[in-house]
């Protein structure tokens, strides 16, 4: 049972997971102590929430076409956008995470699959406020709803790429020397997965990191997973259970570091 399997995973990882003592990698040490586990408030945590508040408090209901894997919670068609920012949204601790996350990397590129009501869209951009930014989402009713939450974060430069990522992200690595920044976020199907992470492969370099979320949702999503940290070209991977952070360091010992956050 989903649940069951989930919870076990949960635990097992709870045991296996270190804090940063014990990690011999500078670089993952470093990324732990200075970014991972900086947990200092910050204006712009402030700012972001105070949105994300709105839309807790937004009644209207919109029509969703779903392209994804669906979701563990409300599959219906007709949807509040209060409940789509309760159930999809990463929560304020991971997107403070991806924040932390891409303004220590200082992307010049920074993209998105799955933008749904914008939320950790902003976070990404006032992250990076030079980098170009590339959000991509199927649900054009949800896209609508992203681009006042951008209006509302004053980032109206951002525009959503509308489309299935199958169709609409070959376009965007297309416009793009190397790829600085990649944050999965959407359609979490084994096979999908892996294909997005292979058409990163020829524009990624030794700086490049590939978020994949919710990497124990499914037997598929633990699948693609293994995958990814088996390929030959990455080295260092590092499992905070609700996402996987993915490196592509040459000179690096292949590992992969369970840390608890
Ligand atoms: C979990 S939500 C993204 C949440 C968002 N990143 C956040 O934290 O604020 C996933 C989104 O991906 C979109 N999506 C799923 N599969 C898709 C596909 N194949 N093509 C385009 N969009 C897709 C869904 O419509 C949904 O809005």
């Amino acid at each position: 049972m989903f649940n069951l399997r989930f919870a076990k995973d949960y635990l097992l990882h709870r045991l296996k997971a270190k804090n940063r003592h014990g990690v011999h990698s500078p670089f993952v040490y470093r990324l732990i102590d200075n970014v991972i586990y900086d947990f200092d408030p910050k204006k712009v945590y402030t700012d972001v929430e105070n949105i994300r508040e709105t839309l807790f408090n937004d009644t209207r209901i919109i029509t969703i076409t779903d392209l994804g894997a669906g979701s563990h919670v409300n599959n219906n068609r007709q949807k509040k956008i209060s409940d789509i920012a309760h159930n999809a949204l990463k929560p304020p601790k991971l997107a403070q995470l991806l924040y932390r996350l891409v303004a220590d990397l200082k992307p010049r590129n920074v993209i998105e699959l799955g933008t749904c009501l914008g939320i950790t869209t902003l976070y990404l951009q006032k992250a990076s406020p030079t980098a170009k930014i590339y959000t991509m989402e199927g649900c054009p009713e949800t896209a609508k709803i992203a681009k006042e939450t951008f209006k509302k974060g004053e980032i109206n430069i951002v525009e959503p790429v509308i489309g299935n990522f199958d169709d609409t992200f070959p376009g965007v690595i297309n416009d793009i020397d190397q790829l600085d920044f990649v944050f999965v976020d959407g359609n979490h199907q084994k096979d999908a997965t892996l294909k997005y992470f292979e058409w990163c492969l020829p524009k990624v370099h030794e700086n490049t990191m590939l978020i994949f979320d919710d990497i124990y949702w499914s037997t598929g999503m633990k699948e693609a997973w293994e995958q990814i940290k088996a390929h030959p070209q990455v080295t260092v991977t590092i499992d905070l259970f609700w996402i996987g952070l993915v490196f592509f360091k040459p000179g690096q010992a292949k590992e992969d570091f369970l840390v608890k956050i």
